[in-house]
C-alpha cells in the first residue's frame, strides 16, 4: 500500500516551539495591527476562479502558471486562493461598499497555495498575515502599511532586513513603458532563451527583477520607469521618501521593483532578508488603486501587504520566547492516587502551570521517560506509602534529585503562593 504522506510542498507545523514560534508572530501582529486600527477578517480559502484571474492577473505567473484549481459538481470553475488581497477586496465590496462604507482596515492570516517548485523558504503551501488599508490615497497611508511591518519585524528582533521601494506608476503611465521596455528588449530576446522571450511578450516588466546577471547587465541599456511617470505620481513617491524619513525608516530605491502581481500602481515595497538565500523576500506590498473598480465596486484607492510566515519563523531564534511556565508531570501508582491528584492537577493548571497526569499503563520507568520526553520540569509521584505519609514524591528531572515534600512545600518549590 502507499505510504500516506503530506503532499510535496505542504508542511505539517508540529514541533512545540516551532508552533509556539508562530503563535508568538501571530499575536504580536494582532496587537500591533489592532493598535492602528485594523481588525481580522477571515475569507473562505476556496474561491471562484475568475476572482484570483481578473484580481493577480491572468499574465502572472501566479494564475498562468501556479494555481490549485478544481471544479465543483456543478462545474463552476473554482481556486484555492494563491494569496489574500483578490478575496479581502471581495469581501470588502460584498459587505461594506454595498453600504456606502468606503473605508476600512483589515488584516488576515492563513494559509495560502501556489503550485510552485518546492525549494527552500518555497512552498506549495505557505502562509501568509497580511492587511489591507481602504480608503486613502494619501502617500502616508502607503508609509503607514509600510511601518507596521517594520514595527512587526522589529518587534520580533529581526536583524539584517532590508527594506526596497519603487514607484510603477499609473495604469497609463506603466502601459508607455511597458511598450518602450518591449521595444527595447525584442531587439535583444535573441541572445536569451524561449522563457524569456515569452516573458518579453506577456509582461516584459518581469524582465526586470530577473536574477540571471546576463540579463541585468543587457538592462543596464533599457528604458528607465521613472521617466514616464507623471507629475503626479513623481510626487507621490517623493512624498512617501519624506514620510519614510521622518519616521526613520531606512530604505533603498530599487528601480526594477516591480513583484508578481499585476494589480499594483504607484508605490511598491519588498522587505528582503540577507539570511533567507535565493528566496529573500519576507514581506511584500503596495498600493492598488483601481483593483476595488476592476471588481465592480466604486473607486476606492487602497495599499496593502502580506508577509510569508514561513519564510519570517525560519529567521527567528527561539530564545524570542518568554520564559516558559514550569511543566509538572503527574504519576499516579493507584486508583486512589489518581483520585487525589485530579483535583490537584487542577489547582496548578489554574495558577498557569503546565500540568498533565499520566492515564497509560505500564512501569514507573516508562512513565518517566515519558515524562522526560514530555520536557517535563517537575514529576509528582503518589502511591500509596506517599499517601499515607500526606506527602508527595517530587522528582527534578534536570538534577535527577528526589524529595518527599507536602503539598505546601511543593508548592513553595514552584514559587507559588501559600
Ligand atoms: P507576494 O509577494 O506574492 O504578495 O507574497 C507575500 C509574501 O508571501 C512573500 O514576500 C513571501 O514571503 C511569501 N510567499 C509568497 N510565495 C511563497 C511561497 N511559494 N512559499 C513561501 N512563501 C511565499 C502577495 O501575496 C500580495 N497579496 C501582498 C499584498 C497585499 N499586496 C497588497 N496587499
Amino acid at each position: 500500500m502507499k505510504k500516506l504522506q503530506s503532499l510535496r510542498g505542504m508542511e505539517d507545523l508540529y514541533e512545540e516551539l516551532q508552533v509556539r514560534l508562530w503563535q508568538e508572530v501571530e499575536s504580536k501582529a494582532a496587537v500591533i495591527f489592532e493598535k492602528a486600527g485594523f481588525t481580522e477578517i477571515r475569507t473562505p480559502i476556496l474561491e471562484l476562479k475568475e476572482l484570483f484571474a481578473r484580481g493577480v492577473g491572468e499574465t502572472s505567473d501566479i494564475v498562468s502558471k501556479e494555481m490549485y484549481e478544481l471544479e465543483d459538481r456543478k462545474g463552476q470553475k473554482l481556486a484555492l486562493r494563491p494569496e489574500g488581497t483578490a478575496s479581502v477586496v471581495r469581501a470588502f465590496i460584498q459587505h461594506y461598499t454595498s453600504h456606502q462604507i468606503q473605508e476600512g482596515r483589515f488584516y488576515y492570516k492563513g494559509p495560502m497555495f501556489r503550485y510552485e517548485r518546492p525549494q527552500a523558504g518555497r512552498l506549495r503551501q505557505f502562509h501568509q498575515i497580511g492587511a489591507e488599508l481602504f480608503g486613502s490615497n494619501h502617500p502616508m497611508a502607503d508609509v503607514e502599511m509600510i511601518s507596521l511591518l517594520e514595527k512587526l519585524l522589529r518587534s520580533l528582533h529581526l536583524k539584517e532586513i532590508s527594506l526596497q521601494i519603487n514607484s510603477l506608476g499609473l495604469p497609463e503611465e506603466r502601459q508607455a513603458y511597458r511598450e518602450a521596455l518591449q521595444g527595447f528588449l525584442k531587439k535583444i530576446e535573441d541572445l536569451f532563451s524561449e522563457d524569456f522571450k515569452e516573458r518579453v511578450q506577456k509582461n516584459p516588466l518581469r524582465v526586470l527583477d530577473s536574477k540571471d546577471p546576463k540579463v541585468q547587465e543587457a538592462l543596464k541599456e533599457a528604458p528607465k520607469l521613472e521617466f514616464f511617470l507623471s507629475e503626479e505620481s513623481r510626487v507621490h513617491f517623493k512624498q512617501v521618501q519624506e514620510f519614510l524619513d521622518l519616521l526613520k525608516i531606512d530604505y533603498q530605491i530599487n528601480p526594477y521593483l516591480v513583484r508578481g502581481l499585476d494589480y499594483y500602481d504607484q508605490t511598491v515595497f519588498e522587505f528582503l532578508s540577507g539570511d533567507l538565500g535565493a528566496q529573500n523576500a519576507v514581506a511584500g506590498g503596495g498600493r492598488y488603486n483601481h483593483l476595488v473598480a476592476s471588481f465592480g465596486g466604486p473607486s476606492v484607492p487602497a495599499v496593502g501587504f502580506a508577509l510569508g510566515m514561513e519564510r519570517l519563523v525560519s529567521l527567528l531564534d527561539t530564545s524570542l520566547l518568554k520564559t516558559q511556565a514550569k511543566r509538572v508531570y503527574f504519576i499516579a501508582l493507584d486508583l486512589e492516587s489518581t483520585k487525589l491528584l485530579l483535583p490537584k492537577l487542577e489547582e496548578l493548571r489554574q495558577d498557569a502551570v503546565i500540568a498533565q497526569i499520566d492515564l497509560s499503563e505500564g512501569s514507573l520507568k516508562a512513565k518517566l521517560k515519558r515524562a522526560h520526553r514530555w520536557e517535563a520540569d517537575l514529576v509528582i509521584i503518589l502511591g500509596e506509602g506517599e499517601r499515607q505519609k500526606q506527602s508527595f514524591l517530587v522528582k527534578d528531572m534536570a538534577s535527577g534529585e528526589q524529595f518527599e515534600l507536602s503539598w505546601q512545600d511543593f508548592r513553595k518549590k514552584l514559587k507559588l503562593n501559600n
